[in-house]
């Protein structure tokens, strides 16, 4: 009897479980360069709230929010199908990999051996190289509220030594946020930072610039960058500087400041070092759209975010409603390790050796604020 009852009220904890998570549509979405179809997921809570999810670079295409009334709006900057990917320049919405941001010299020695990467950025390499995970096809399964992506980057891809089986979930909540989960293992010693590179638009994607949006970071210091926008090495304190985001600032409202740092970005483009009390899950930043009321929150088990304001973007993509991406028309928030930290010896270690699984994650939650 009391066996009985156990049972009924396990299957009734799993149909709940089921009833919250998240539901799942795939439909096609277009064909790689070689032909080979792709697909596009798209997720959506008991809220109505969706966020659409192709295979073709792991690829954040939409994210549809309420704003303050409750009218549904699509935050990230995106295209309609997969040609608009295949000549992606910005890396809008992709899963980034081996190796976010930027290695310097397109080199990096790991026990004693050089490894040459191919250079996309200057003298560097940025996001894992010309081919890198936003530009490769995932495995895509689907599992109960969301979709995990799997994808194997062979011993040698885009110079980096190791096979590396990486994986990728993808799963919207009822509280409205987009958890994204990483993890990889190895066969050799290599370097991993995985991250998305999503650009936000609280107001709609394509409706305006990010200016006008508040944003605070939790930390108290960033990495400044030589003229490549490699990192010097240094902490800085961002106290009496315009990356001061401890209390919530416009975008707009420094960026145009005399500021070295500002200039060697074209804006805000920087590491900040996040204060963190341990190494769970920590709220990383918190951004307001004031007109929609849109809020977007950060949440990372990461030591850092890039906070990248759109500068490269200028007007030559064309987005999903036809809308040109101008100049600072979407910011990304890039939970990260350090740039470059392959070659610097006092940021912590992005190693992962045969054995170790890496595993990271991060939420962007939804919600809204009354008017200010
Ligand atoms: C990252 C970099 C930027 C830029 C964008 C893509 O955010 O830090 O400098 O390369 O990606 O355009």
């Amino acid at each position: 009897m009391l066996f009985g009852r156990w049972v009924a009220l396990g299957v009734l904890g799993a149909m709940g479980l089921a009833a919250h998570a998240a539901s799942v549509k795939k439909q096609p979405f277009g064909k790689t360069q070689a032909g080979k179809p792709v697909e596009l997921y798209t997720l959506t809570n008991s809220k109505g709230v969706e966020a659409a999810i192709t295979n073709y670079g792991g690829t954040l295409v939409s994210m549809k929010v309420p704003d303050r009334a409750g009218k549904m709006g699509d935050v990230v900057l995106g295209f309609a199908s997969t040609e608009g990917y295949l000549k992606n320049t910005a890396y809008l919405g992709a899963l980034i990999g081996r190796y976010g941001n930027r290695i310097g010299k397109a080199k990096f020695t790991l026990n004693g051996v050089e490894y040459k990467l191919p250079v996309n950025n200057g003298e560097n390499t940025l996001h894992g190289g010309p081919n890198g995970f936003d530009k490769v096809l995932w495995t895509a399964k689907e599992v109960p509220g969301g979709l995990e992506l799997t994808y194997l980057s062979k011993d040698g891809e885009e110079g980096f030594p190791g096979n590396l089986s990486v994986k990728v979930v993808y799963t919207l909540t009822d509280d409205n946020e987009l958890k994204i989960d990483y993890s990889a293992t190895t066969d050799k010693d290599t370097v991993v930072n995985l991250t998305n590179h999503a650009y936000f638009n609280l107001a709609g994607e394509g409706t305006g610039d990010i200016l006008g949006h508040l944003v605070q970071i939790h930390a108290d210091r960033f990495t400044p960058v030589d003229a490549g926008l490699i990192p010097t090495g240094e902490l800085k304190p961002v106290a009496g500087t315009p990356f001061d985001f401890l209390k919530p600032h416009a975008i707009g409202a420094r960026i145009n400041d005399k500021d070295e740092q500002l200039k060697l970005g074209g804006g805000y483009d920087h590491n900040f070092v996040l204060n963190r009390k341990g190494a769970g899950l920590e709220l990383a930043a918190r951004v307001v759209e004031p007109k929609s009321g849109r809020v977007l929150e950060v949440l990372t088990t990461e030591p850092g975010i890039q906070f990248y304001s759109g500068n490269f973007l200028d007007g030559t993509l064309k987005g999903k409603a036809g809308k040109a991406y101008q100049k600072r028309y979407g910011f990304c928030l890039e939970t990260q390790h350090f740039p470059d930290s392959p070659n610097k010896p006092a940021f912590a270690s992005t190693t992962l050796k045969p054995g170790q699984r890496y595993h990271t994650t991060t939420i962007y939650k939804f919600s809204t604020e009354a008017a200010r």
